[in-house]
């Protein structure tokens, strides 16, 4: 079998279905059995190799190739396609004992001992020159074999050595120091070094933020900024490897784009990758997993040009083995979690892992295939998935559809907001921008979350949560949109710091201060339990500030308390029609909501019953509509065309059953 592999073609043919696969687990005579459930469930591409590098290279320089041949061929022979990992997230034991200096190092200057993954720094160059070997005999092996069609590069960057503080990372952090700022006059300014006195005389007496003590925070922030150029050099080393060797195969590493700052900066390095792939996980303790897999698939519909589609590379059957109390899935939901990741523009569905462990520090997360094999609800709930996303095999290629509403996320933000000593160290960034999120999810609006960078055209509302670190340029465009027409809300905050992380002077929030005519004069952050309520009944929590109105519109003002009487969410009408509005307090959910309904002109979705998720994705001939039902009641929505899972028309009222999914296929796109 051949398979197509050029920049605009998926690499499996039909949407992927499979996962992380690793065989060195276990005998071979589970190999053939693997096959078979495989080819069984629909299984068509599978993540090989991930961790097997001390497995192939068994010592400095010395191969063993015959087990990966041996899976390789029996792959190929079953037409399963190979998404093929650079095994250089487990370093092996020979080169660890060999190399020491290697080891990633903590803030408090502690190594991070073998016996876990990732466990390198990022700028050792003793590590990036075995990396390269292992990546390029791996590509001059097996990268022309057909069914070889994607390269997995690493595993998670950064989950493991995302910062390393080690002499080898300070000596490279202060060269990227130089490449930035080439003077220290410049770096002095940036950093506002004069505080206690610290300005620097030398480069070399820069030090990486050590230790646990409160640091400069534009330091902090400079270094985030450094940790994630390096592990994106990596990357880039190792694609530069496989693409001498490949041109022609797409090369990517899997994200962790979920709900709270990165540890990596994604947004930037999406553009890197020919195929922007995510793992994404829910939480037991989240009250809301399925707004959870919604935000992900928001931001990963804002991570590629033009809302290309992406992939879903990671997930799981079921619990996972990492958190507090593992929660399993409640029926329905492993599919209805996938198929809202398709709807959100994954072309296709993959899992961590294959087959449950034996053994291993994951030995209790879910898979495919359970331990209790092949007779269990799991696996039939997997083999129903497959099916289903053969009949969604139209859907490939097609991207999701123009937002109405922005939100703006960006990590330099998060990180800039949540490290310090801030007024309310309790506040997330990633909770911010999330119940702005839930609200407009609430009402079932279209929602892309999207870096500051991006081009704002076609939106509607823009939203700016908690974006503490806002550039002149970003700014200047957030302006304008609202110049333009559209609806901006920013929220508290926002636009407090520029991009060295240095206060804008003049009342807060100074990026914003102009467009919104409103400003605040002093933080009143609150303390836990205590509330506030407005004079429009609306009330919340965590946060206050004073605000003067200034040319703004009053649309609600504190109800009692110190603030009674004082604005609490102002808008200013501009020009062009649009509005800037300021939210200042920490609003509830349902006052959220109410704000929120308000901001969005109704569309035909508001007729959807409460509980059902829709989404579009699109074609130049069709389109093809998710209706994904999160409730426990069976819903009955509007639509015509073809439903893909079930293969009925569908000529109005369309049924779908409580926590399932529909698929409405129709014609050319008016
Ligand atoms: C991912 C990782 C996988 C596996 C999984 C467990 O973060 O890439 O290798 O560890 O978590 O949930």
């Amino acid at each position: 079998m051949t398979w197509s592999h050029t920049d605009n073609d998926w690499p499996t043919h039909g949407l992927s279905f499979g996962a992380d696969y690793n065989p060195e687990q276990w005998d071979k005579e589970v190999w053939k059995e693997d096959v078979r459930l495989m080819k069984q469930a629909g299984v068509n591409l599978v993540s090989l190799g991930i961790f097997s590098w001390g497995l192939v290279e068994v010592a400095d320089g010395e191969f063993d190739w015959d087990w990966m041949d041996e899976i390789v061929g029996l792959l190929a022979d079953s037409g399963i396609a190979i998404d093929l990992a650079t095994p250089t997230a487990a370093p092996p034991g020979w080169l660890l004992a060999a190399h020491p200096e290697i080891y990633p190092v903590d803030h408090d200057m502690q190594p991070h001992w073998p016996g876990a993954r990732l466990g390198w720094c990022p700028s050792s160059p003793v590590f990036r020159a075995y990396a390269l070997r292992i990546a390029r005999a791996l590509a001059e092996r097996y990268g022309h074999r057909d069914h070889v069609v994607m390269w997995h590069v690493s595993n998670e960057l950064g989950g493991g050595n995302g910062r390393c503080y080690c002499d080898t990372s300070a000596a490279a952090f202060r060269r990227w120091l130089q490449g930035e700022y080439e003077t220290l006059d410049a770096l002095n300014e940036a950093w506002g070094t004069a505080f206690w006195g610290h300005t620097y005389r030398d480069f070399a007496h820069i030090i990486p933020p050590r230790g646990n003590d409160s640091k400069n925070p534009s330091l902090v922030l400079d270094f985030d900024r450094f940790s994630s150029d390096e592990l994106l050099a990596h990357y880039l080393a190792e694609r530069e490897v496989l693409k001498s060797v490949t041109p022609e195969l797409p090369v990517t590493t899997n994200f962790m784009v979920g709900a709270e700052p990165d540890v990596v900066d994604y947004p930037r390095w999406a553009p890197h990758m020919d195929i922007v792939a995510n793992d994404h996980y829910t939480r037991s303790s989240d009250p809301l997993p399925e707004q959870d897999v919604a935000f992900s698939g928001d931001r990963m519909r804002a991570m590629t040009t033009q809302r290309r589609p992406w992939l879903l590379m990671e997930h799981s059957t079921s619990a996972v083995n990492w958190q507090p109390r593992n929660r399993a899935k409640a029926p329905g939901e492993l599919i209805r979690n996938s198929l809202s990741h398709v709807g959100h523009g994954s072309d296709g569905v993959l899992f961590f892992q294959w087959r449950a462990s034996r053994a291993g520090a994951e030995q209790f997360h879910s898979a495919m295939v359970p331990h209790a094999g092949e007779d269990t609800q799991l696996y039939r709930d997997v083999c129903t998935l497959g099916r289903h996303l053969r009949r969604l095999a139209p859907v490939m290629g097609s991207r999701t559809s123009q937002a109405r509403v922005g939100i703006l996320f960006d990590d330099e933000a998060g990180w800039a907001m949540t490290k310090g000593v801030k007024p309310n160290n309790h506040l997330a960034y990633g909770r911010l921008v999330r119940d702005w999120h839930h609200a407009f999810w609430r009402l079932n609006e279209s929602i892309e979350v999207l870096p500051p960078w991006s081009d704002f055209t076609g939106y509607e509302v823009l939203v700016v949560p908690g974006l503490f670190l806002t550039d002149d340029d970003t700014a200047t465009r957030v302006s304008a949109f609202a110049e333009a027409g559209g609806t901006v809300v920013v929220s508290f905050l926002s636009g407090i710091v520029d991009e060295h992380d240095r206060v804008r002077l003049g009342g807060y929030p100074g990026a914003f201060r102009d467009l919104l005519g409103a400003w605040c004069e002093e933080f009143r952050p609150l303390q836990e339990g205590e509330t506030f309520t407005l004079d429009n009944g609306w009330s919340g929590a965590e946060w206050t500030e004073l605000v003067r109105a200034g040319d703004a519109e009053v649309i609600a003002r504190y109800s009692g308390g110190h603030l009674s009487g004082r604005p609490a969410i102002t808008s200013r009408s501009l020009e062009g029609g649009g509005r800037a509005v300021y939210v200042s307090a920490g609003l509830d959910s349902d006052a959220l909501l109410a704000l929120t309904r308000s901001l969005v002109r109704p569309t035909g979705v508001a007729n959807v019953p409460s509980g059902v998720e829709v989404l579009v994705r699109r074609n130049d001939e069709e389109t093809f509509t998710f209706f994904v039902n999160h409730a426990g009641d069976d819903a009955v929505v509007t639509a015509r065309g073809r439903e893909m899972l079930t293969d009925e028309p569908v000529g109005g009222a369309l049924h779908i059953p409580a926590g399932e999914v529909r698929v409405v296929r129709s014609g050319a796109v008016s």
